[in-house]
């Protein structure tokens, strides 16, 4: 070594220096003793998801008798629900020693596997329906470097291709039939359970591939068989009446909704969605674009919650359960608002007004913001 020459740093681990205050580690390792060994004793690949904030509304809450809770999943690191059980899903193939994965999506998984899948330095490969998912979720999967093919054809058949692939081919499959993406994302559960300090007596939901609601239900019995919660909610799942198959008791050959994220035909958990529904002694029902769309509205305008359409059908469903009567007052209601609003902003735009132009004046921008009498 020549001299005055420092001797090289060690590589950075990640860990905290003495005095560092904490910060939410993730939900492999926030809940670890919760969750297979396989997923958390190997590499852990983690963007620190989960944590998200449970987040009270008044004006819900005023207008349905009950206690509503949001609980705001676009805070997640790709700004959606699927980063807990990607996180789970990733950390264990990389524990196995793959290098490549592959998923069907209608765009949200799609970004959160490319995310994970950078962190981790494996290959990801997106198989997506042509021109129907949100520009948001399309630029996350192609800036984290997945390769994305657009399908002629529906979610169903991407993920019928992606299943015939993970049985050909060396790639890890990570949709939500990936045992380990349900393990992940059952961690919902146990945060709200945290938050309110009781299971809530009603938890609504969006369904598409129905993974998430199998996953929440697995969650909230976990909760309850370990004695942390005395009681568990009912599950109201809601489609979107477009596509609706569970509903309908038959698949939907082409889905149509203006939620993209939950336009699919053919839920692959469709078995244990129904399973969770009826053992909490919910349903899975279906809601109107209409109601959606304005669910949305209502979302970001009375609530200050930007959430993608997707995720609205929960609010779309709270506000059905109250107008026929089946939410008792004072009741604890947690929805689950899955995404962000900023995936797909064209929806936001195409409800306002064009913000008009004008000089840069103050005078002229106080009469136009309403600041002064005009008189
Ligand atoms: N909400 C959003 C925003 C979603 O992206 C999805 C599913 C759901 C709700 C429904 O959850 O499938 O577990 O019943 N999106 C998947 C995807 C299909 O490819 O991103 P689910």
């Amino acid at each position: 070594m020549t001299a005055g020459t420092a001797p090289p740093s060690p590589p950075p681990s990640g860990a905290p220096t003495a005095g560092a205050t904490r910060q939410w580690r993730g939900v492999v390792a926030e809940y670890a003793d919760r969750l297979p060994p396989e997923v958390g004793t190997g590499t852990v690949v983690t963007l620190r998801e989960g944590g998200t904030p449970l987040i009270h509304s008044q004006g819900l809450s005023q207008r349905t008798g009950c206690d509503v809770w949001l609980k705001f999943e676009g805070t997640n690191p790709t700004g959606s629900f699927k980063d807990r059980g990607m996180t789970t899903a990733i950390s264990a193939a990389v524990t196995a020693g793959a290098r490549a994965l592959i998923c069907a999506s209608t765009g949200n998984t799609a970004a959160s596997a490319a995310a994970y899948a950078a962190k981790a330095g494996l290959t990801c490969g997106v198989l997506v329906p042509r021109g129907k998912v949100a520009l948001g979720k399309l630029a996350q999967a192609l800036v984290h470097g997945a390769t994305v093919l657009q399908i002629d054809g529906g979610f169903d058949a991407a993920l019928s291709m992606c299943r015939s692939l993970d049985e050909s081919e060396a790639v890890e499959l990570v949709n939500s039939v990936n045992p380990y993406r349900i393990e992940g994302q059952k961690t919902l559960a146990f945060e709200v359970c945290e938050s309110l300090g009781r299971a809530p007596d009603v938890h609504v939901m969006p369904v598409g591939n129905a993974g998430n609601i199998t996953a929440v239900w697995r969650g909230y019995h976990e909760e309850h068989a370990a004695g942390r919660t005395a009681g568990l909610p009912v599950l109201r799942g809601y489609q979107a009446a477009g596509a609706a198959p569970i509903v309908r008791d038959q698949s939907v050959e082409n889905p149509c909704t203006i939620a993209t994220a939950i336009r699919i035909g053919n839920p692959a958990s469709w078995g244990p969605a129904i399973a969770a529904a009826e053992e909490s002694g919910g349903s899975i029902r279906a809601v109107t674009d209409r109601a959606i769309l304005s669910a949305y509205r209502l979302a970001a305008a009375q609530e200050g919650v930007f959430c993608e359409m997707a995720s609205a059908a929960s609010i779309a469903g709270l506000l059905e359960l109250a107008d026929a009567g089946e939410l008792t007052a004072g009741e604890t209601v947690v929805c689950t608002l899955t995404g962000h609003g900023l995936k797909d902003p064209d929806w936001a735009i195409a409800g306002a007004a064009t913000p008009p132009v004008i000089a840069a004046d103050v005078d002229t921008a106080a009469q136009r913001l309403g600041l002064r009498d005009v008189a």
